[in-house]
């Protein structure tokens, strides 16, 4: 068991005397390596289809850090561009996509069964990341769940409110729940070519879970999150999931066991002591220092890394932010929260 990976060995839920250590987005405009191949990719699509220096760009944390998972460099909106929606990005602004509000809209999408010819370059990421990591480093690879993704595609942007999606919930709900289907079926074997070409860990990013609510969370975040989860376990028998329905509140409690993933990630909205007694109980949890902190730092970034770390002590847990790392990000300020968390004595 020792031998093992830390990030697996916290997934599968030993709880070990320091935690393992990742980052969201830690592949990004914060560090200036990162900048610099993107101008040589030309702009960011390019380089998530350039496997080699997609590649590139998720060892540069590595090697600037030595944090224990690299996330494949990718987006979660290479999945509705596979299955044929226009997708393109506006500097300063963020992504934009030809939307589907209408049937005519819908019947327009490729087969999921034709998703590989775009997403190829993607896998081939993650077979150059599995030979190239360190042997410590897990290799975590990730999609949008349905929902999160479904609101980009019905929007064609992303929204405050996810007002759009909500609106074709609403008016038009068969054509909803279509586009969820196909969702989740395109993601499940989207994540299985991941897992097949070297991922060792899944993530399921539900950026905007938090604003479905009630009956609607079960159906749209909780349910297809469960059918991923299960699909994939049944072909992947060992691969670990990572859950993170962001800003569900209460809706954190029993969605592990609900769902069967290995771990839900925590926002910053709930407090670690909280989540420790609600949701850790059941299981790893991964999180949960306010991004906002890599920009800030100082004393306060200290004080709290040592109190998210103290406050999950008592069980499985994975140290990292409770959303990404932002461009203002100060790149000291990461090295001085990896200090906090394996050498607290030194910080
Ligand atoms: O975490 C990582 O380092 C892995 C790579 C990764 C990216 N996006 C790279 C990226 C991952 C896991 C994502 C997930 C993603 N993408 C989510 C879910 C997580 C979350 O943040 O809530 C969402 C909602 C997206 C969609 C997306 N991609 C938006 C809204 C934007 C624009 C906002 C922004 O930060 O510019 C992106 C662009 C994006 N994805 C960048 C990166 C590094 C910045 C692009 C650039 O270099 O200009």
């Amino acid at each position: 068991m020792s031998d093992q990976k830390t990030i697996l060995r916290a997934l599968a839920g030993e709880t070990l005397p320091t935690p393992p250590i990742w980052m969201m987005r830690q592949a990004g405009r914060y560090l200036p390596e990162y900048r610099a191949t993107r101008a040589q990719a030309g702009d960011f699509l390019s380089l998530c289809y350039n496997s080699e220096l997609a590649a590139e760009v998720t060892l540069q944390p590595i090697r600037r850090y030595g944090f224990d998972a690299a996330i494949l460099f990718a987006d979660i909106l290479l999945l509705p561009q596979a299955l044929g929606a226009d997708l393109w990005f506006v500097t300063g602004e963020g992504p934009r996509l030809s939307t589907i509000t209408t049937q005519g809209d819908f019947d327009k999408l490729t087969s999921i069964d034709d998703i590989d010819e775009t997403l190829n370059p993607i896998y081939e990421t993650v077979r150059i990341l599995s030979r190239e990591l360190p042997s410590e480093t897990t290799l975590i690879g990730f999609a949008g769940a349905p929902w999160t993704v479904a609101t980009y595609m019905i929007a064609g942007k992303g929204t405050k409110d996810q007002g759009p999606a909500h609106a074709l919930k609403a008016e038009n709900r068969p054509l909803f729940e279509a586009l969820i289907d196909k969702l989740t079926d395109a993601t499940i074997l989207y994540l299985s070519k991941q897992i097949e070409a070297g991922a060792e860990v899944v993530k399921i990013f539900d950026s905007w879970a938090g604003s479905l609510e009630g009956a609607d969370f079960i159906k749209y975040a909780l349910e297809p999150a469960m059918k991923i989860t299960q699909v994939l376990k049944h072909k992947h028998p060992g691969v670990p999931v990572i859950a993170f329905p962001r800003e569900a509140g209460e809706g954190y409690i029993g969605f592990a066991k609900a769902t069967g993933a290995d771990c839900v990630a925590l926002d910053n909205s709930v407090s670690a002591e909280w989540a420790a007694q609600n949701v850790q109980k059941d299981g790893c949890v991964q999180g949960n220092l306010a991004s906002s902190h890599m920009v800030t730092g100082g004393q306060a970034l200290v004080d709290e890394t040592r109190a998210i770390v103290k406050a999950f002590s008592g069980g499985p847990h994975i140290f990292n932010l409770g959303h990404g790392i932002t461009p203002d990000a100060d790149p000291d300020n990461v090295q001085r929260m990896i200090d906090a968390v394996r050498e607290p004595a030194l910080a």
